[in-house]
């Protein structure tokens, strides 16, 4: 067996870096040497300074590790980013430029020309700009889309590849694990619908057109369809829902597009990343799926839950489309990521 890589967790006690200190738990090829966080919690336990959310305990290789502070001092040459975008930007420059390759979940560097935003089923081709930051910088920065735009990508990959997108109009349910913690006040959230989050249109309206670009030299081409998105925070903890109206290029049967969702597979799968889900899509027929609290683990939360496919009276065809936040949608999205570029040998 090959020597585990050592990795470090940034934001190790937020909701992300919780489920990030969760899934490294006895993961075949990395080892978590380093947890860091605010200075609210370094010099601390992980186990006090931590206020766990999940449902099962705090990892016992975790629980009595010294919390650190965000600095390029241990020696992990893999490093996680769970820090809020506030703070992300400048210290994953710092971790990069010192020779790490920094896995984030945070949006300072999505949009960078040089930085990959990878969805490792939808454009894995993507991760050679890797070698052309290296050139440039020690170390290396790509990206995890946000977590609504994973799951709409993800959706959206097989039927741009088949038929081609002209147009995409999407509304958002999103859970309050998306905003973190504390979040939204429950006075704010209980009884309610927000129909607003900062910024989350403008990045559910271009990262996928980002993602679904091809290479071009050292940057990316944008693919060329429009997208049009409404945001709601909903009361759900757990699990994005969204809507989704799309327009083809090509026409085709409500069947052939059913399939093509369906039996969509990609590299993860080929190479069985440990992460990988066996089906990024799982196509649901029932007339009410898929719903936060059913479907959001399917597939350990490494899915994209589609139903209620039909015909659209504008465009052409609707759906329903369900994942889990801060699963596919973060940390296991930047672990898949990480053992892509395991895999591909583009971590030395
Ligand atoms: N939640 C989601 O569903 C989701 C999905 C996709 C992407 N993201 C992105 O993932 C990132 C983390 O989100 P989250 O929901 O986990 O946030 P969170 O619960 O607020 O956690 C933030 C983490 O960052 C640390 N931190 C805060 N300020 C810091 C500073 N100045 N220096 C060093 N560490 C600092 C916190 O440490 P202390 O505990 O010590 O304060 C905590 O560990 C964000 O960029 C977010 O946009 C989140």
């Amino acid at each position: 067996m090959k020597q585990k890589i050592s990795v470090a967790v940034l934001g190790a006690t937020g909701l992300v870096g919780q489920r990030l200190v969760q899934m490294l738990d006895a993961h075949p090829w990395f080892e978590v040497r380093a947890l860091a966080a605010s200075d609210n919690s370094v010099g601390k336990r992980y186990a006090d300074a931590v206020k766990w959310h999940l449902g099962s305990d705090i990892p016992a290789y975790a629980r009595a590790m010294i919390v650190q502070p965000c600095e390029p001092t241990f020696d992990a040459p893999l490093v996680f980013s769970a820090l809020p975008s506030d703070v992300a930007g400048e210290i994953e420059t710092r971790f990069a430029d010192a020779g790490a390759v920094v896995s984030s979940n945070a949006s300072n560097h999505r949009m960078d020309a040089d930085v990959p935003l990878v969805i490792p089923e939808v454009n894995a081709d993507h991760l050679e700009l890797v070698r052309a930051q290296r050139a440039k910088r020690k170390g290396a920065i790509i990206c995890n889309p946000n977590c609504s735009t994973i799951h709409l990508t993800l959706a959206l990959k097989p039927l741009a590849d088949a038929f081609g997108l002209r147009r995409v109009v999407v509304t958002t349910m999103q859970a309050l694990s998306g905003a973190g913690y504390p979040g939204v006040a429950s006075l704010d959230i209980l009884d309610n619908v927000i129909p607003f989050i900062g910024g989350e249109e403008k990045k559910l309206e271009s990262e996928p057109l980002k993602i679904l670009g091809k290479i071009q030299g050292e940057s990316t081409a944008n693919a060329e369809f429009k997208i049009s998105a409404a945001c709601n925070r909903v009361a759900t903890s757990d699990g994005h829902l969204e809507t989704a109206s799309v327009e083809l290029i090509e026409k085709a049967s409500l069947d052939t597009v059913r399939r093509a969702l369906a039996e969509f597979r990609a590299e993860p799968q080929a190479l069985q990343l440990p992460t990988a889900p066996a089906h990024p899509i799982i196509v649901r027929d029932e007339a009410d799926r898929p719903q936060p609290r059913l479907d959001r683990d399917a597939e350990r939360g490494m899915a994209t839950i589609v139903g209620r496919l039909r015909a659209c009276s504008v465009l052409d065809y609707k759906f329903v489309l369900l994942g889990h936040n801060t699963i596919r949608g973060a940390a296991g999205g930047t672990l898949l990521n990480a053992e892509l570029l395991y895999a591909k040998e583009l971590l030395k």
